[in-house]
């Protein structure tokens, strides 16, 4: 019997709504449904509650990312114990729901159990850690067969301070004691027992810094020339309104133009542009600013979903009550970065996103 501690203990608050939601709006995905796949990250509590957010979830969206519980630190907690109790909460609910899920994320410098990293005392061999890292994949790969639609297979794996590969100045013991082939071994081991799930090297800043953007195609087009199974770039799009669309665009056109298909993984559009900018006060006018924002967003999604380009387009959450830009970069102050607020209406950014009145 294992004893695993939780890394759920991260997921952001459930603020209980004592309303119902909009049921005379319909789904945000079926609005979509020729273009991409919406969905949502969502917190375990959400979905082993009854609460509105969880209402809203099954109304409006396609595809559930677990916000933290598919994190390894909560599913490999000890050496043998690979533990899918809240992992396995998740696929129910997606199964009874008719939701594609996404698994996020095998590999990451974050949120891995600290164990893993080390061997009598010390730092673990590169030998052990692969024969860890494997089991691990193999293991989640071979439970969740036929049941994920898509894998964040590595997460953040390039610094965005040298534009090359993480390494141990940016935390990444992954990449300080296996060196880079384990980028490449992990998409290979998840394809094994997934072959037909979509494989995603996902990352933040891609839309925003012109030479990560660059450090990804290199790294994309040098695993495919290894025959690695990459399928597409996951581009987290942590933005603000003071983003210019277009740069979101031509990140999008600059894999698509090179065969390189791209999913938006973690989106939420913060009305802050910079951490010293005070908590303002969220009047009708930021309201709408925000609404033309992402009305501008989605036309360039649905561009690029013509062009082939991108196939889904996932949130970071669900209501701005519960987002992790509450406190977050700047503590005390909030943030209200998505479609609903945090009692469950539609703000005017999920009207200018279905021309709905
Ligand atoms: C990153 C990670 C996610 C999540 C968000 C913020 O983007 O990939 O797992 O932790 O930060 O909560």
């Amino acid at each position: 019997m294992c004893v695993n501690i939780r890394a759920e203990s991260y997921d952001t608050e459930l603020i209980i709504m004592s309303c119902s939601i909009q049921q005379e709006l319909p789904p945000l995905s079926e609005y979509y449904r020729n273009y991409f796949n919406i969905g949502t990250a969502v917190p375990l509590r959400t979905i082993i509650t009854e609460n509105p957010e969880k209402e809203l979830v099954k109304k409006h969206f396609n595809i559930i990312t677990a916000e933290n519980c598919t994190k390894m630190e909560s599913v490999y907690p000890a050496e043998d114990c690979i533990d899918f109790t809240a992992a396995d909460r998740f696929l129910e609910f997606g199964k009874e729901n008719g939701k594609k899920m996404r698994w996020h994320t095998l590999v990451w410098h974050n949120q891995s159990p600290e164990w893993i990293f080390l061997e009598n005392g010390k730092k673990a061999s590169a030998q052990t850690l692969e024969k860890r890292l494997r089991k691990y994949i193999q293991t989640v790969a071979d439970h969740c067969r036929g049941q994920i639609y898509s894998y964040d297979v590595v997460n953040e794996v390039i610094s965005d301070k040298t534009f090359r590969l993480r390494d141990i100045s940016d935390r990444s013991l992954w990449y300080d004691i296996l060196g880079e082939e384990y980028i490449g071994k992990a998409f290979f081991w998840t394809k094994e027992a997934a072959p037909d799930a979509q494989l995603v090297i996902n990352d933040y800043n891609l839309e925003i810094i012109p030479q990560k953007r660059e450090a990804m195609l290199n790294l994309v087009r040098n695993l495919r020339r290894k025959n690695v199974p990459v399928s597409a770039v996951g581009l987290q799009m942590h933005i603000n309104t003071g983003i210019p669309v277009e740069s979101i665009e031509t990140a999008i056109n600059a894999f698509g133009s090179q065969g390189i298909q791209t999913v938006v993984t973690e989106m939420d559009v913060s009305v802050y542009s910079g951490n010293d900018e005070k908590r303002k006060d969220y009047t009708a006018e930021v309201l709408d600013r925000q609404a033309d924002y992402y009305r501008q967003l989605f036309e360039c999604f649905r561009r690029c979903s013509e062009r082939g380009f991108l196939s889904d387009v996932i949130f970071w959450g669900t209501t701005d009550s519960s987002s992790w830009k509450n406190n977050f970069p700047v503590p005390g102050r909030t943030d209200i970065p998505l479609l609903f607020s945090g009692d469950g209406k539609a703000k005017p950014a999920f009207y200018s996103i279905t021309g709905i009145r």
